[in-house]
């Protein structure tokens, strides 16, 4: 046996007994004849101590290790010296006397110093990312990872839930990505795709009567990747049986991130419980975004009424070509100079939008180089809406393209509420939001795009606008989001082979190419499906905002930089050509830029 006792459980009970511990040098102090070490395992520190004059062997085999040698030491626990204590450390009001050292390995100086947490370079901690794992925020959250999906387990478990594998090696599931391919050696010229989610998957458990599934599964999505996205990432997945009102999935997902939090992050408060729910258009008229931040206001507002007709003409033309003008009341950011009103413009710009106007709001009026184009009645009624008062800062982004205003103010609104303190980490705002149209208008190949995958069903009520209206048909669609993030999305399904062919034939897929794209699942349809529903998170995106990361590569043991690269065993990289001849594979590159 390496170790009776582990680096971070000794207290002042064991003093006096005899342990043997195994672990890293996490920090070493030479004080003339007496060594200190601080020992680390996966569990803790604990600091070891060794005197010249009482253990000379073990003394000298302290004092030539180095930070990240691998030890095994045996000696007595003994409480420290008053003044000595260190509160900040469980293990703090004892040390390890010790009498023998085993050095089990050395270390090679580390890339970069393993006992701080501070500003290393991303690309190497990633690198060496089996040493950027030994460091305290890593473990912690790889830690807190693994008891997030442990509470999940055992939540769906008592819940009735059974956990099945579905495959990796697959065929094109639709989740609106590009797909990852894999070719056959034994079926030349043909290929798996790496699915996008288990969708059909789950679907089919649900006709093969499992009624209630889960997993924890690997999804593969080739997209543009950001904080928020890997192309591999892990979701919890789940389908249910014998429902059809979206409250049952929403219910039961409610239950388990709250009973979620509580387990695991004590120290966070959720905002407001039962969750509130939100429809699309009501997040985005609010907030410019599905996902929204509730942790505070800085609400956007509409003054395209007031807009028409204004004297500014940037204002006239947006809404004269269908557009609109928002505004937000960035409250009490008049301090803010010119310069920094300006650093604000350019970062809307990097959304499309064209400009920023602002207003000060002063004790006498609006101060804008604008102000003079509009009459005193306009800006008095902007005022109004905007609730504005002294001090405040106004901001508007006006574009022929709502889309635009509501994206650019969007992340306004979260710059500037990072800007104002107001995104307490501590704070969770859950919020579901529902009523999704069912299809978007793709003007570009001029055709209704799903907004989530074509097997959501409509709200009942909304099926027959399907042939009339389709594009104000709402899905049976939920999305929970969480400060600024969607962490998960789902919805009740199409159960009925007939209605399903009218929304693959509403989205433009031929019966022959969703027959070949997903013929099992519509003959699975015709023996017999129960009602059925479902709903996945996305896990490193939650366990990223409980671990109060940054980014969810924090999250990941082993994640892809964002070029989609893995720097540490170097992938993707070429192959031998040998493979590729088994494969029947040629590469064809574009000329290299010069
Ligand atoms: P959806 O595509 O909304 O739904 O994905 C569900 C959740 O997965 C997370 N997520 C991601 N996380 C990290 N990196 C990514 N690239 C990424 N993409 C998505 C998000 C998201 O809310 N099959 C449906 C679910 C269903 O209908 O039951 C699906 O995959 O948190
Ligand atoms: P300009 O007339 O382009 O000099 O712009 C005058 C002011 O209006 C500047 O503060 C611009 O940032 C702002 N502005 C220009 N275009 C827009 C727009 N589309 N939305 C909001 N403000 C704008």
């Amino acid at each position: 046996m390496y170790k009776t006792h582990t680096c971070g459980e000794l207290r002042a009970e064991h003093v006096g007994e005899s342990v043997t511990l195994a672990g890293w040098v996490h920090r070493r102090r030479d004080h003339g004849g007496v060594t200190f070490i601080d020992l680390r395992d996966r569990f803790g520190l604990v600091q070891i101590v060794a005197d010249k004059a009482t253990h000379p062997q073990a003394h000298q085999a302290l004092e030539a290790a180095r930070n990240e040698w691998v030890l095994q030491v045996t000696g007595r626990v003994r409480r420290r010296p008053t003044g000595a204590e260190n509160p900040d450390l469980p293990t703090g009001q004892i040390e390890v006397e010790v009498s023998a050292v085993q050095v089990l390995n050395q270390a090679k100086p580390t890339p970069f110093t393993i006992n701080k947490d501070d500003g290393v370079d991303e690309h190497i901690r990633l690198k060496y990312r089996y040493l950027d794992l030994r460091r305290e925020t890593m473990q912690h959250n790889i830690q807190l990872r693994h008891r997030v999906v442990k509470f999940i387990r055992d939540y769906l478990d008592e819940h009735g839930f059974l956990e099945i594998e579905t495959p990796i090696l697959f065929k094109s599931t639709p989740e609106g990505a590009r797909d990852y391919l894999v070719p056959s050696r034994v079926h030349p010229g043909e290929f798996y795709a790496l699915p996008q989610s288990p969708q059909q998957l789950k679907q089919l458990l649900m006709v093969a009567g499992m009624e209630r599934y889960f997993q924890i599964a690997r999804c593969f999505r080739d997209e543009d990747l950001r904080g928020d996205r890997q192309p591999e990432f892990t979701q919890l997945d789940l389908e249910m049986s014998f429902v059809d009102r979206r409250e049952d999935v929403m219910g039961l997902i409610e239950g388990l991130m709250i009973g979620l939090t509580r387990a695991v992050a004590p120290q966070k408060r959720i905002l407001q419980e039962p969750f509130p729910r939100l429809s699309y258009q009501e997040a985005l008229d609010r907030f410019g975004t599905d996902h929204p931040d509730l942790r505070f206001g800085l609400e956007l507002k509409d003054i395209s009424d007031l807009a028409e007709g204004c004297g500014f003409r940037v204002f006239e033309q947006a809404v004269a070509q269908g557009g609109q003008v928002r505004g937000i009341n960035a409250k009490g950011l008049g301090v803010l100079s010119r310069k920094e009103v300006d650093a604000l413009t350019d970062f809307v710009r990097q959304y499309e939008a064209k400009g920023l106007a602002f207003f000060y709001v002063e004790e006498g009026g609006f101060r804008s180089p604008i102000t003079k184009f509009f009459a005193q009645e306009t800006l008095e009624a902007i005022a109004q809406r905007l609730e504005a008062e002294p001090g405040d800062l106004l901001l508007f982004v006006a574009d022929a393209n709502p889309d635009v205003v509501y994206d650019a103010l969007g992340r306004l609104r979260v710059h500037l509420g990072d800007r104002l303190g107001l995104r307490d980490p501590n704070v969770l705002a859950f919020a579901w939001i529902i009523d999704f149209p069912w299809a978007f208008w793709n003007e570009e190949e001029s055709r209704w795009d799903p907004s989530q995958h074509p097997f959501t069903m409509p709200v009942p009520e909304d099926i027959p606008l399907i042939d009339t209206d389709p594009g104000k048909m709402r899905g049976a669609q939920y999305d929970l989001v969480l400060n600024n993030y969607e962490v998960a999305g789902g919805s009740i399904r199409v159960h009925d082979r007939a209605l399903q062919e009218k929304l693959f034939h509403l989205i433009g897929l031929d019966m022959a190419t969703a027959r070949e794209r997903f013929g099992h699942l519509l003959e699975a349809f015709e023996y017999g499906a129960p009602p059925h529903g479902g709903i996945a998170s996305g896990i490193d995106r939650l366990v990223m905002i409980l671990a109060d990361a940054p980014n969810i590569r924090e999250v990941i043991a082993f994640p892809k930089n964002q070029a989609a690269r893995d720097v540490m065993a170097g992938a993707p990289s070429p192959v031998d050509e040998a493979q590729l001849r088994e494969l029947h594979i040629k590469v064809d590159l574009p000329p290299k830029k010069a």
